[in-house]
Formats: structure tokens, sequence, C-alpha cells
């Protein structure tokens, strides 16, 4: 079942997003910024299993997605992720269709991801866009991408046509002409 995740999730969560960093496919995610956005977070969890003593162990989650406020159009769809093990069940659909429930209650009708999952999202509806034509806002986790110099990974989005387009007041900043602040290690 997918649920919102509670504090109980986090270690687990970063669990599952760090195992896959180390494979170079996310960014590991350190406890602070967990806690920080778990209120993004989705988790899903697969039932408890009946052991030979006949008693019911806990329920495992087997992955998670966070739906992040970007704009007044538009949400990150980031850090998803399924155990390797649990993979091909329509556990990654359903956590990005949560995903999609998720702007719809805030009424956000656009979701980007950032990606190298290109044919996973296009089967979900999402289609490719120019990074460029992205939100700044995106790029706020480049500084501490190893990759920031190169990187290769596709931006996607997709649009919820049930949820009436926005008059916005005020257009996010673009990166076109902007170059990411690169922290520098400090000299001795
Ligand atoms: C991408 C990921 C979340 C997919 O999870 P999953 O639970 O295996 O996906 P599902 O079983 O829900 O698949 C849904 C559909 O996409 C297809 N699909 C899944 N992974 C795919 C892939 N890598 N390439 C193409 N199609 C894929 C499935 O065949 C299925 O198609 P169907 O509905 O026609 O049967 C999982 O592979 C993963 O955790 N990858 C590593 C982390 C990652 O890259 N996350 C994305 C960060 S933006």
């Amino acid at each position: 079942m997918i649920r919102p995740a509670t504090i109980h999730d986090v270690a687990r969560i970063q669990e599952i997003i760090n195992s896959h960093a180390e494979l170079g496919k996310m960014l590991f995610k350190s406890l602070a910024e967990l806690y920080e956005t778990l209120r993004d977070f989705a988790v899903y969890e697969i039932d408890g299993e009946v052991t030979e003593e006949s008693t019911v162990s806990a329920g495992r989650v087997v992955g998670c997605a966070a739906l992040s406020v970007i704009w007044a159009d538009l949400a990150e769809l980031r850090s998803l992720a399924v155990d390797e093990e649990f993979r091909g069940r329509g556990i990654g659909r359903r956590l990005v269709e949560w995903c999609f429930d998720e702007a719809r209650r805030l009424q956000i009708r656009k979701i980007m991801a950032l990606t190298y999952e290109q044919a996973f999202f296009a089967k979900l509806g999402f289609e490719i866009v120019s990074k460029e034509n992205l939100p700044l806002k995106v790029w706020s986790d480049c500084v501490r991408c190893p990759k920031r110099d190169g990187c290769d990974e596709v931006a996607m989005v997709r649009a919820l046509a049930d949820v009436p387009m926005i008059v916005m007041h005020q257009a996010p900043p673009t990166p076109k002409g902007v170059t990411i602040p690169v922290l520098e290690p400090l000299e001795d």
C-alpha cells in the first residue's frame, strides 16, 4: 500500500535512496534533508509476512517518492526509487500516480522529473522538455551533484489535463544565461 511517509520511515527512505546514489542513479540525501522534506514523501509498504512461528512480521517499505512544489504551475517528482527485488510489479507506477494525486490536491497542473529512466516516465505520459525552460529553483541540488558540469539527465514534464491552468502573477526565473554557483573547497 501507498501512504504518506512518517518520521519512522526516514531511516529506511535514506537507505533506499543512498543505495541507488552509490550506483550513480540518484543524489545522496542526508537525514537533515529528509526530515526537512518529509511531508513531500510517500512510501510503498508491503504487508508483513506470517513466519514459521505463526507470528506476523512488520510491514516493509520497498519504495519511495516525493513531490516538491516548485512554482504555481509546477511540482517536481523527486527521490523515486523501488528496491531492486520488487521492481516490475507496478510499484514505481503507483508511486508516480500518488504524486499525480498529490499535485491534483494542490491544484498544480504540471509535474516534472530529471531522470535517466526516460522510457519509464514516457510510459506514464511524461514528455521531454528543454532543461533551459525549467525554473532555476529546480537546479538548487546541482551545486552538490558530482555531474553538475556534464549533466546527462533528461528533463521530462507531464501536464494533468484535469487541473485548470493558473494565471501566474510572476513567471519563475529560468537558468537561461545564468551560471549555477559552485561551492569551492576551502584552501588550507
Ligand atoms: C524507475 C523505477 C522507479 C521503476 O519502478 P518499477 O516498480 O520497476 O516500475 P513499474 O513496475 O511500476 O513499471 C511501470 C511500467 O514501466 C515499465 N518500466 C519500468 N522500468 C522501466 C525501464 N527502466 N525502462 C522502460 N520501461 C520501464 C514497466 O515495464 C511497466 O510497463 P507496463 O505498465 O506496460 O507493464 C525503478 O526501476 C527504480 O527504482 N530505478 C532506480 C532509481 C531511479 O532511477 N529512479 C528514477 C529517478 S527520477
